[in-house]
């Protein structure tokens, strides 16, 4: 890692950078995992360069379908350069399928196909332990305009079905997924952009056949494996040679409260 570069923000899991010109961050993949609300931590060695390769496609497939997204280009295996954005301080999350806290709230088995797909949003505040919220919420409080709600939920919309397709053809289900959009100045013009990142972190992938999961319920729930898992993801989106290994798959546990 590059010392002399100003660092701009470190979250859970990535560190964001000055970018060579203005209007460009570098944001740079850790190999930290957390879950409920960083409650529970540790380093997985390969997660982050998995994480930015996943991301890196899934996001260069959206740009071809017209869905505009922050990403420019990958600088090495673990860093990617993008337009600096505006974060709007929402988790935007689509439901398909019944798993994790929907699933809890509302005493649904888990898998238990949705009668249609659902849009969620929740706050993004950890001192708050990122809340629900309605779509009055949002424009009430002003974290996002009406017609910025509306964008937001049509790209959330065109960014599951394409995904659902994406996944479904590689023997994988989409069951649930999150995604952030930022604001993108431009001269004088303003746009709503895909921004954060699209990686086993942030989604629920389910194996079509053996129902396995693919993702970070692995780590939240104890089960191991989680590197061989996104390892298996990259492999079937065709982004790693089936002879590349995993970087290393061990967990290292760092710290449990
Ligand atoms: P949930 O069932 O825990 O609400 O999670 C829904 C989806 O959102 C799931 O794919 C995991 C993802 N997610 C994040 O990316 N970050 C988070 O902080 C949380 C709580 C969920």
């Amino acid at each position: 890692m590059n010392s002399r570069r100003t660092r701009i923000y470190e979250g859970k899991a990535k560190i964001l950078y000055e970018g060579p010109e203005p209007g460009t961050v570098i944001v740079h993949f850790k190999d930290d995992a957390t879950a409920f609300n960083a409650e529970k931590k540790a380093v997985i060695e390969g997660k982050g360069v998995l994480n930015q390769r996943i991301s890196e496609y899934l996001f260069s497939r959206l740009n071809e379908i017209g869905i505009p997204t922050h990403f420019i280009r990958s600088l090495n295996m673990r860093e990617q350069l993008v337009r600096e954005v505006e974060i709007i301080p929402l988790e935007v999350v689509v439901r398909n399928i019944a798993a994790g806290s929907l699933a809890k709230k509302l005493g649904l088995e888990e898998g238990h196909v949705l009668p249609r797909s659902i849009i969620e949003f929740y706050y993004k505040n950890d001192a708050l332990g990122d809340p629900m919220v309605s779509e009055e919420h949002i424009t009430s409080f002003g974290w996002a305009t009406p017609m910025e709600l509306d964008d937001m939920m049509h790209m959330a919309i065109r960014i599951n079905d394409f995904m659902t397709g994406l996944f479904l053809g590689i023997g994988i289900k989409l069951v649930d997924f999150k995604i952030e959009f930022g604001r993108l100045f431009e001269n004088d013009m303003m746009r709503i952009v895909l921004a954060d990142e699209i990686s086993p972190d942030s989604c629920r992938l389910w194996d079509t056949k053996t129902l396995d999961k693919m993702d970070k319920d692995r780590f939240r729930r104890d089960m191991g494996g989680l590197v061989e898992a996104y390892h298996e993801v990259a492999r079937r989106l065709g982004i790693i040679q089936p002879n590349e290994q995993p970087e290393r798959s061990k967990p290292k546990l760092v710290k449990t409260d």
